[in-house]
């Protein structure tokens, strides 16, 4: 099935150069809802492979009480997968490990006492909850620029908060927040409406970067049914930017 896909050049999973980096997966295994243990990590990442994916930098979770990851547990975590992957004969893609942090006040502790795990140099993976932004979100975006770190906000366009009020993401760009696009929301796997937001952000050019936020294969699966033209036409720049970040 994948060998035809592949063939198709109209195709999402045709478009990955080798200099391409995911900003956005949850591929360690077992420390949040992404990869169980190795063995998955290792499905998800040949699966990427077949895609001419080469570089990923993974971001498991850091969120209060629910996934209390922090630095030396996703190093680790990313020892034993880079030594697993050495020792199975795959040598030739790159894994790097940041986070995606979820802004509530345990983040803001974590901002005033220790150095965060970023994508690259200053950029940092944030998310908000879906459905309520934190009160005080433009003062938590301010002290993280404060602090010298540069906002990605991953999948503003998952928000439903924000699609009744769309002038909110401008809002978020002029208070210094990149976005980050998920690249399932180009498929239906999220629903059409948050396609259709994807879509019209794309169009309005606000997205400086895109992720897979890959947890599982049934992600990938999704991913190779997006093969929409126009909506490859107005990624396609935008996983040039993502380069930047390898
Ligand atoms: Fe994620």
């Amino acid at each position: 099935m994948f060998s035809f896909l592949k063939k198709n050049k109209n195709n999402l999973t045709n478009l990955f150069s080798e200099d391409f980096v995911d900003i956005h997966s949850h591929i360690l295994p077992g420390i949040d809802d992404g990869a169980k243990n190795l063995d998955e990590s290792v499905a998800l990442i040949e699966r990427m492979r077949s895609y001419g994916i080469k570089n990923i930098v993974t971001t498991p979770h850091i969120m209060e009480s629910v996934w209390d990851n922090t630095p030396a547990i996703i190093n680790g975590k990313l020892n034993e997968l880079n030594a697993h992957l050495k020792s199975i004969g795959i040598n030739d893609f790159n894994v790097k490990a940041g986070a995606e942090y979820l802004l509530d006040s345990h983040f803001n502790k974590l901002l005033n006492t220790e150095k965060l795990l970023t994508i690259k140099d200053q950029y940092l993976l944030v998310e908000i909850s879906y459905m309520n932004a934190p009160l005080n979100l433009y003062e938590i975006l301010f002290n993280i620029q404060i602090a010298g770190y540069k906002p990605i906000l991953a999948h503003p366009e998952r928000y439903l908060l924000f699609h009744e009020n769309f002038k909110e993401y401008t809002k978020l760009k002029e208070a210094g927040c990149l976005f980050q696009l998920n690249l399932l929301s180009l498929s239906n796997y999220y629903g059409k409406h948050v396609k259709k937001v994807a879509q019209k952000l794309l169009e309005e050019k606000q997205y400086d970067f895109v992720g897979s936020d890959t947890h599982n294969l049934r992600h990938l699966d999704f991913m190779e049914k997006i093969n929409d033209a126009k909506l490859l036409k107005l990624v396609t720049p935008i996983l040039e930017n993502n380069k930047l970040l390898k």
